[in-house]
């Protein structure tokens, strides 16, 4: 897989999530592996310039977190540009473009909407950070406003012509928000409106199966990650054994997820101190363990965490009570198993599919 001058050993994506994609999380899912290019959380382009320090916390890296994905969000074309310059010239592998929602007037503020209804103005901004740099620069955007303005395949044709390096597509409308289904044949539309460029489908992948289907039925080089990797972090490792070899590893079972949830609290402490790193745990913690089974006691005190040790004495209580529901063996007796992922696009039957992944709270309005 290549974008750009980048060669990837993984057509696998993680799809930023603000306030998820720090560098912790991006740290434990590599270490679980199948993942390449990851990127960050949505960073201004102005504040990065102005040295702002949360800016600067969203970048933040090391070597093991490569290659790595800045997104960029503005609409000013000097701030644009030199932002991905200032990117380039600390080492980041490439540059992502949020193209948010196509229709101005109602998305608030920023570049997402002129983006997309602009297509002169955009392609313009886009090539002066093209023509600036030496990484590639990506753009990451829905498939239009509503079903009657799907703007996804003329934009990206228009991206193409200035240098774009790969397009990155949630199948959804700005109208559905995150409801409904993701439509593959709007992605489909997508790869078949460029010419060169690889088209990263996105969009409810939550299964190795999904992803798998979202290739065969769009014609998409790729895949992005988002919500899927917290319910499941070995999702890139699955897949990529599952599209490489048609089999599906198992899945893992619950020592080894609490081995990676532990591991991935870690890195957020040594990341952001223990006090501030145990605080954003507690949104993170039962993303994990919604595949625990019934889990309704940790969920309970683990946002209130504010230590390691808290939350360590949490774990172990519940590891504990978690016990009455498992069988002579150890595993979860069938009852309690939680129900198997199934992402909206899969042909199983409505009452098995999900049709919405929770989303988190947040401004995901603008996404
Ligand atoms: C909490 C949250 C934060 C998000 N933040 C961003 C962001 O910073 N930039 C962006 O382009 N998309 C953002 N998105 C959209 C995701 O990248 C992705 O397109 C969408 O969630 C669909 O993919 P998924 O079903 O795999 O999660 C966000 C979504 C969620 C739920």
């Amino acid at each position: 897989m290549r974008i750009g001058s980048l060669d990837l050993k993984s057509n696998l994506f993680l799809s930023p999530l603000a306030g998820y994609t720090n560098l912790p999380f991006r740290l434990a899912l590599r270490e679980v592996g199948g993942l390449d290019l990851a990127t960050t959380d949505l960073v201004n382009a102005r504040s990065l310039l102005e040295k702002n320090p949360k800016a600067f916390k969203l970048i933040e890296t090391c070597s093991a977190d490569r290659p790595l994905a800045v997104q960029l969000f503005g609409s000013v074309p000097e701030e644009m540009r030199d932002a991905a310059q200032y990117l380039e010239s600390v080492g980041v592998s490439s540059v992502d473009i949020n193209m948010g929602c196509p229709v101005r007037k109602v998305c608030r503020v920023g570049g997402g909407s002129a983006m997309m209804t602009e297509l002169e103005k955009t392609a313009r901004l886009v090539k002066g950070m093209v023509d600036a740099v030496k990484m590639p620069v990506t753009a990451k955007m829905r498939l239009g406003w509503d079903d009657q303005n799907i703007t996804a395949p003329d934009l990206s044709l228009a991206l193409e012509d200035v240098g774009v390096a790969a397009i990155f597509v949630h199948g959804r409308t700005r109208e559905q928000g995150f409801g409904g289904t993701v439509n593959l044949a709007g992605i489909r539309a997508v790869v078949e409106a460029v010419r060169r460029i690889p088209i990263i489908g996105n969009g409810d992948v939550t299964t190795p199966d999904a992803a798998r289907r979202m290739i065969n039925e769009t014609g998409c080089a790729g895949v992005s990650i988002g919500r899927g990797a917290f319910y499941n972090p070995w999702i890139f490792l699955h897949t990529r054994q599952y599209l490489q070899t048609g089999e599906l590893p198992p899945e893992p079972g619950f020592d080894e997820r609490i081995r990676v949830m532990c591991r991935h609290l870690d890195l957020m402490v040594e990341v952001f101190g223990e006090e501030h790193g145990c605080r954003m745990f507690r949104k993170v913690a039962p993303w994990y363990a919604k595949r625990f089974g019934p889990a309704n006691l940790f969920n309970k005190r683990v946002v209130t965490i504010s230590s390691k040790a808290e939350f360590h004495k949490i774990l172990n209580d519940y590891i504990e009570w978690r016990r009455q529901f498992l069988d002579e063996s150890g595993e979860l007796r069938p009852q309690y198993q939680p129900a198997p992922l199934v992402a909206s696009f899969m042909p199983e039957p409505a009452a098995a599919r999900r049709e919405q992944i929770p989303v988190p709270k947040g401004p995901v309005e603008v996404w």
